[in-house]
């Protein structure tokens, strides 16, 4: 499928479309920048044969089939819109809501359209989550009651998208979004109630420390902490009555090693780990051939406008929990 991108973002930039030109099913024809020199300074580093000087004309371009939309985050529904009215589908980076309100738009849009949009969260193609699913569906866990997660980065960048509250920053929405939807998917299930705990940075007013508790209706709970200013570190947590299993590197899996899934059978000086070895591949060119087999297979986009929309609800019910104090019903 050919694909036009819709600025020169870093992750656009420097992991999405090299994973697109991975692929042999899948082709980048055109980029867009608000700035034309740099669309082409994009286009001549990647090899891409075409480039704009706008995001409506990589939109309104005719050989473009999906558009991958990684604007900041306040962003994602204005040009997600343009782009499904002319036509195209897309893949928009996450958050894809801020507002869950705004799905309503987008949902009505895609279905009066008949194209396919997805919120891209590379790790739910990744094989080591596809993996860590069948285990807990195997049983082999025993009854699975806690997921746990953290996930860190250190950026005082004032300039850095992330630390711009106006554009939907802070570290709930930048990768908090990442336990919540990976929760869900183990879990197969909503968070019944959700509650806060945050530090909101000063001068950014974005958080910079949220931890995080979901309980879900089956009574199992995830919880989490996500920090855009602790050292660097990433892991998952999955208790079950008999075993439990960590995945290692859960979200921003090498491309250049295998990744690890631990489970330690019972024994807490960890003496009888089991190790599952997850051959090396890129999650980013996964994703693109993943959502390009959904639309010539018209098969259910791996995390769809439904899911992005359960994914804004819950935290804006997080968020409405650090305000009152209180859990939040969703
Ligand atoms: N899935 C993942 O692994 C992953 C990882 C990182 C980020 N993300 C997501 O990807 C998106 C982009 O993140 P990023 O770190 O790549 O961002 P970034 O490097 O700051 O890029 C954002 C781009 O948006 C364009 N833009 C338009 N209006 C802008 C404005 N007012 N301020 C800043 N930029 C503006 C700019 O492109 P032009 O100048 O070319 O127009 C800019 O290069 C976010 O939604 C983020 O959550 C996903």
């Amino acid at each position: 499928m050919k694909w036009g991108i819709i600025s020169t973002a870093k992750i656009g930039m420097e992991k999405v479309i090299p994973g697109i030109l991975k692929s042999d099913s899948e082709e980048v024809v055109a980029i867009g920048s608000r700035n034309l020199e740099s669309a082409k300074e994009a286009a001549t580093s990647l090899n891409i044969p075409k480039f704009y000087g706008s995001y409506e004309d990589v939109i309104n371009d005719p050989e473009v089939e999906i558009i991958y939309n990684p604007l900041p985050n306040h962003m994602h529904v204005e040009w997600t819109a343009k782009a499904i009215k002319a036509g195209k589908h897309v893949l928009c980076e996450k958050p894809l809501f801020i507002d869950p309100i705004d799905a309503e738009l987008l949902i009505k849009l895609r279905d009066q359209h008949q194209v396919k949009v997805g919120e891209a969260f590379m790790v739910r193609t990744h094989p080591q989550w596809i993996k860590a699913k069948e285990i807990i569906d195997s049983g082999e866990l025993g009854e699975v009651l806690s997921y746990q997660a953290t996930f860190s980065y250190f950026n005082t960048d004032p300039k850095n998208i992330r630390n711009i509250a106006e554009y939907g920053g802070g570290a709930l929405r930048d990768i908090g979004c990442y336990p919540i939807m990976t929760s869900r998917y183990l879990f197969n299930e909503n968070p019944e109630q959700v509650i806060l705990n945050a530090q909101i940075h000063p001068d950014f007013k974005t958080d910079i420390l949220s931890n995080a508790i979901m309980k879900f209706y089956s009574g199992r709970t995830a919880s989490f902490t996500v920090s855009t200013q602790l050292s660097p570190y990433q892991r998952v947590h999955v208790l079950g009555s008999k075993k439990e299993m960590e995945i290692l590197i859960p979200f921003n899996a090498p491309t250049d090693r295998n990744t690890l899934i631990k489970i330690n059978n019972g024994d807490i000086l960890q003496k009888d780990i089991e190790k599952i070895e997850i051959p090396a591949c890129d999650q980013y060119q996964l994703q693109s051939e993943a959502f390009s087999d959904v639309i010539k297979k018209n098969t259910k986009v791996p995390v769809s406008l439904e899911d992005a929309l359960d994914h804004s609800r819950i935290i804006a019910g997080l968020f409405e929990s650090l305000e009152t104090e209180r859990w939040v019903s969703l």
